[in-house]
């Protein structure tokens, strides 16, 4: 039984030490290089080459490294009896929390406007917005979208949020549904994406629902660049329904040097850095699921092919 790493965009090394460290005498295999494909059981996955895992014909378990799971889900062609799972890490979710809040508050403070005042120095004072006039909408209510929801809340700031099934998060208003939708849009002022991408929410920031944000709304996007119609933003930006954007996520990733999201005044971009998983608690849930694997356990985290998350 062994381990194979199949990583695009990230260094295998790291969890290669990590899991030799705490799975002694266990053989980690990095793909493509694999003495033995038909030894390996369980695989951890990062955008992995389009069907690099057929290769192992006694695969049990793939494990997302991060948490989500469409890179694996649309790039293979899994078998219904394959397990797959991610990772639920506290220090992942609080990361996205932390990113989220220095997006918002430096929007809020209007800092990306002062750094390009530096240039002509005008000592232009500008009017600021509050946390506690600050209605905020939330698509998502996994585990990370959650837990933003409450420590913004904490805060002070307004929250709802929308999930595709009912739940329940207490001191915040959760819709969910079509109906449910529009009502998370309505009145909101900045709109944050931590939707998985599914058949369903791919393309759901759009124009039609993005123009129900209040005028001068503002968008936070750490789901994935496929929820975003690129010509979209571009559109509600320039005719200032929206006063701008944070995005960390693009559908081609780096995001293209000639892409005119570059250019623009009123989005800014960071590459794909709102939550990195930790290799040091991550690793500890790859431990657990393959040591349950070999106990005949349930895993943890296990995800639903059919839905997709
Ligand atoms: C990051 O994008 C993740 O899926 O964890």
């Amino acid at each position: 039984m062994s381990i194979v790493i199949c990583f695009n965009n990230k260094d295998p090394k790291p969890w290669q030490n990590a899991l030799a460290s705490k799975l002694k005498g266990v053989n980690i295999e990095i793909y493509p290089e694999v003495e033995e494909p038909e030894k390996v059981t369980f695989s951890l996955c990062w955008k992995p080459d389009k069907n690099a895992l057929s290769k192992f014909s006694n695969l049990k378990v793939v494990q997302s490294v991060g948490a989500s799971v469409e890179h694996i889900i649309q790039s293979q062609n899994l078998s219904p009896d394959c397990i797959l799972t991610r990772i639920i890490d506290h220090q992942l979710s609080q990361d996205m929390f932390e990113y989220i809040l220095a997006g918002i508050m430096s929007h809020l403070k209007k800092l990306p406007e002062y750094q390009l005042d530096e240039k002509q120095k005008p000592w232009d004072q500008k009017p600021y917005k509050r946390i506690d006039n600050t209605r905020i909408g939330i698509l998502g209510l996994g585990k990370i979208g959650t837990h933003v929801a409450v420590k913004l809340e904490q805060l002070g700031f307004k929250v709802k949020a929308w999930s595709k099934s009912e739940k329940s998060v207490k001191n915040i208003l959760c819709l969910h549904g079509h109906d449910g939708l529009s009502n998370v849009l309505y009145n909101t002022d900045i709109l944050i994406n931590i939707l998985p991408l599914t058949a369903e929410t791919e393309n759901i920031l759009n124009i039609r629902h993005l123009e129900q944000l209040n005028k001068n709304g503002y968008l936070i996007n750490v789901g994935r660049g496929e929820h975003l119609v690129d010509s979209d933003l571009l559109i509600l930006l320039n005719n200032n329904h929206l006063s701008g954007a944070l995005l960390d996520v693009f559908r081609t990733e780096p995001l293209p040097i000639e892409h005119p999201f570059w250019q623009h005044d009123k989005i800014r971009i960071t590459p794909h850095i709102a939550a990195i998983t930790n290799v040091d608690t991550a690793s500890d849930i790859v431990v657990t699921n393959y040591q349950n694997l070999l106990k005949g356990k349930e895993l943890i985290n296990i995800v639903s092919l059919k839905k997709g998350y």
